[in-house]
């Protein structure tokens, strides 16, 4: 995959194993219709699949907007099953996101509402422009946030903060995300995209296996399961190449040559 087409997105990739996906619905301020939905479901299927991929990288078009949040107009015409079904939907493709096997960084350049936050909140590293303004407005349109919002927002700020978010409805800025913990760093909007190829390529000098395996373990932390989880994977870890190349490399104080197997 150099380039994919599809109506609402653009995926590429570069030679470096960095794919990019940008959301791109810049006159409606990316808002996440039920187009923009499929199409990410189908990208972030295609990223697991292409082994050329080795980290994603998220973000949208555009100086003044992430995601502004899920498509309102469509919003409006819910009713009590289909709503049901549209957060089953959104739920669904940002684990996808979450459980990907190759990580995922949002670069959060502009308003992350509703949906755009929750979509950030999805990925496993959030990198905000200093323009950033992140929250879950659904209160005030009489929702609740339902693409994961509830979940994940106590689980990267605190219940305390969550709850403050999520019943006031009011956003916080790039400096108060970094200071709660939802934004990994603040750049200006020019460095953001040169800092997370940066930060991908730390990722990308590792072992593969051992970052799709440290992604499914790290989001098995809280759970009932979470440490046998981490035992089992560091196990299977332990009969790949990656692991016997990585081990020796050090031994023999060499690079490490990973081959994903
Ligand atoms: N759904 C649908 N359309 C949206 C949208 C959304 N979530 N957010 C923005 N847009 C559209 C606007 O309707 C407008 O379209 P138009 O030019 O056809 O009228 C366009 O994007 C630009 O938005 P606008 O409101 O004019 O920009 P602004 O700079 O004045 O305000 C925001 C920016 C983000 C503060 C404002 O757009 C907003 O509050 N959006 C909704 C945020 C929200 O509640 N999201 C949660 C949904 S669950």
């Amino acid at each position: 995959m150099s380039k994919m087409n599809f109506e609402t997105i653009i995926l590429e990739a570069d030679e470096t194993g960095i794919a990019t996906l940008t959301i791109n619905r810049p006159d409606k301020l990316n808002a996440l219709n039920a187009e923009v939905l499929g199409e990410l479901e189908t990208a972030i299927s295609e990223v697991n699949r292409d082994e050329a991929v080795r980290v994603l990288i998220i973000t949208g078009a555009g100086e003044k907007a992430f995601v502004a949040g899920a498509d309102i107009k469509e919003l409006n015409t819910l009713n009590k099953q289909t709503g049901e079904k549209l957060a089953s939907r959104g739920q669904h493709i940002f684990d996808a996101i979450e459980n990907s096997k190759k990580p995922v960084i949002a670069i959060v350049n502009g308003y992350a509402l509703g949906g755009g936050a929750e979509l950030a909140m999805a990925c496993h590293i959030r990198i905000a422009t200093e323009n950033a303004v992140i929250g879950l407005p659904e209160v005030s349109l009489g929702l609740i946030p339902g693409y994961g919002g509830t979940q994940r927002l106590p689980a990267l700020v605190g219940k305390s903060k969550a709850m403050e978010m999520i019943l006031t409805g009011k956003p916080i800025k790039a400096d108060a995300a970094q200071q709660s913990g939802l934004v990994n760093a603040v750049l200006s909007p020019e460095e953001a995209l040169g800092y997370a190829k940066k930060l991908a390529g730390s990722i990308i000098n590792n072992g593969p296996l051992a970052i799709s395996a440290a992604i499914e373990a790290v989001n098995a932390s809280g759970r009932a399961n979470g440490f046998a989880r981490e035992a089992v994977l560091f196990g299977q870890l332990c009969e790949t190449d990656d692991f016997s190349e990585g081990t020796s490399a050090f031994l023999e104080k060499r690079k490490a040559q990973f081959k994903g197997n």
